[in-house]
C-alpha cells in the first residue's frame, strides 16, 4: 500500500503559513524578554505566569519520550486528546466532501468533532460481540474515507478490539488509522505504540486523563509519523498547552510507581466489582473489561439508575446508545465506593 499524507491533507493547510509565535522565532537563552507583549512585571500569583509557555512543550515531549519509547518528535500534545481528535478533522478532512467511519457504540466525540467540522460520519456498528465487522467497514470506506477511529479498550463497552482486525485495516486503509487508547494501562492487550515504525497511517492516541489521574489538567497524546506530527502543529493554537499543565504534569511523570500501583489496584476492584454485580439478580450480564469501567446490562437500568442518583451514586446510563439497551457503565471506584455501590443495588427492588 502507498502512503502519501500530502493527498490526505486539506488543500488549503497545505498551502497556508502557520502562525509564528515570538517563541517560535527565539527559543534560546537571553536576559531581557521584550518580544511577545508580556507583562514584564509579573504575574499576581506565587509562581509567575507572566511569560508564554513553550509552544511544543519540548521538556515534557522528552520525559514522555523516555516513558513512552517514542522519539519526542513523533509526539503531538494536545488540551485532552479531544483536540487531537478535533485537529485530526481539521487538518484532513474537508467539510462537505470527505468522510470518517466509526463503530458505535464508542467515544462521543468522534462524532461531534466531525459535526462540528461538517464531516460525513459513516457508522459501522460493532459485531454482537463488540468486535469489528471487517466486510461492512470495506463497504463503507470510499475514495473520501479520510479517517477511521478505532477505540481499543472500547468506551461505553470496555473490550479491547482484536489486533488483528485493527492490522488488516492498518494494512489496507489509505487514510488514517486512529487508535485510541484512553485506556490502555488497564488492558491486557498492549499497546500500538511499537507499530508507529511500521505503519506510516498509524496514530496512537493516549491520554493523562484516566490512569494518571489529571483529567482536571486536560493533557491528551498522540503519537504518529513525523509528517502527520508536522500537520497537527501546524493547525494547533500557537500555546495550546499552559505552563502549570506542562510543569505539572513533568512532575507527575516522576510518580509512575504510584500510577501503577493504583492502575493493579483499579483492575483487582474491577474484578470484584464484576463478580459482585454478576451476582445479583438484576444483573442480566455483565460485559469483560479491559478498562477502569464496566459495561452492565440490568434488568430496568434507567429505573436503577435513578435509584442510585437518589443514595447520592452517579452511574452512566448508556440504555439508549446502540448495543447497549438497558445498560449501565460504571466506573471502577476505590473499594469503599464499590461496597457502598453494591450495597444500594442489593437494596434495590
Ligand atoms: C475513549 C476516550 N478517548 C478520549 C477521551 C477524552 O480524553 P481527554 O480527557 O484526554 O480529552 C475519553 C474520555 O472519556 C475517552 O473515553
Amino acid at each position: 500500500m502507498e502512503f502519501d499524507i500530502e493527498t490526505l491533507v486539506r488543500e488549503n493547510i497545505k498551502k497556508m503559513k502557520p502562525y509564528s509565535s515570538a517563541r517560535d522565532e527565539f527559543s534560546g537563552e537571553a536576559s531581557i524578554f521584550l518580544d511577545a507583549n508580556e507583562n514584564s512585571f509579573g504575574s499576581p500569583l506565587p509562581v509567575a505566569y507572566n511569560r508564554y509557555p513553550d509552544p511544543l512543550q519540548s521538556k515534557l515531549k522528552e520525559k514522555i519520550s523516555q516513558i513512552k519509547g517514542v522519539p519526542s518528535k513523533n509526539i503531538f500534545l494536545g488540551n485532552g486528546s479531544d483536540e487531537a481528535i478535533d485537529l485530526l478533522f481539521r487538518a484532513f478532512c474537508e467539510p462537505g466532501i470527505d468522510n470518517v467511519i466509526i463503530f458505535p457504540p464508542t467515544y462521543g466525540m468522534y462524532e461531534v468533532c466531525a459535526e462540528v467540522n461538517n464531516v460525513k460520519i459513516k457508522k459501522v456498528p460493532l459485531t454482537e460481540k463488540f468486535q469489528l465487522n471487517l466486510e461492512a467497514i470495506e463497504e463503507a470506506i470510499d475514495s473520501h474515507t479520510k479517517l477511521i477511529f478505532v477505540c481499543s479498550p472500547n468506551n461505553p463497552t470496555g473490550n479491547s478490539i482484536d489486533r488483528n482486525d485493527i492490522e488488516v485495516l492498518l494494512n489496507n486503509f489509505e487514510g488514517l488509522v486512529v487508535i485510541d487508547e484512553a485506556y490502555i494501562n488497564y488492558a491486557k492487550q498492549k499497546t500500538f505504540i511499537p507499530e508507529l515504525t511500521e505503519y506510516p497511517n498509524l496514530v496512537v492516541m493516549q491520554t493523562f486523563s484516566k490512569a494518571w489521574g489529571l483529567a482536571g489538567l486536560r493533557l491528551g497524546m498522540a503519537f504518529a509519523g513525523l509528517p502527520i506530527i508536522n500537520y497537527l502543529n501546524k493547525v494547533k493554537y500557537p500555546y495550546n498547552i499552559n505552563q502549570s499543565t506542562q510543569q505539572l504534569a513533568l512532575e507527575a511523570l516522576n510518580g509512575v510507581d504510584k500510577i501503577n500501583v493504583w492502575v493493579k489496584t483499579a483492575v483487582e476492584q474491577r474484578e470484584w466489582l464484576k463478580e459482585k454485580l454478576a451476582a445479583l439478580s438484576i444483573t442480566q450480564i455483565v460485559y469483560p473489561s479491559d478498562a477502569n469501567f464496566l459495561l452492565v446490562k440490568m434488568k430496568d437500568a434507567t429505573t436503577i439508575y435513578n435509584h442510585l442518583m437518589s443514595k447520592g451514586i452517579i452511574v452512566r446510563d448508556r440504555s439508549k446508545v446502540i448495543l447497549c439497551n438497558d445498560s449501565l457503565r460504571i466506573t471502577v471506584g476505590t473499594a469503599d465506593e464499590n461496597e457502598q455501590l453494591i450495597s444500594e443495588l442489593k437494596e434495590y427492588k
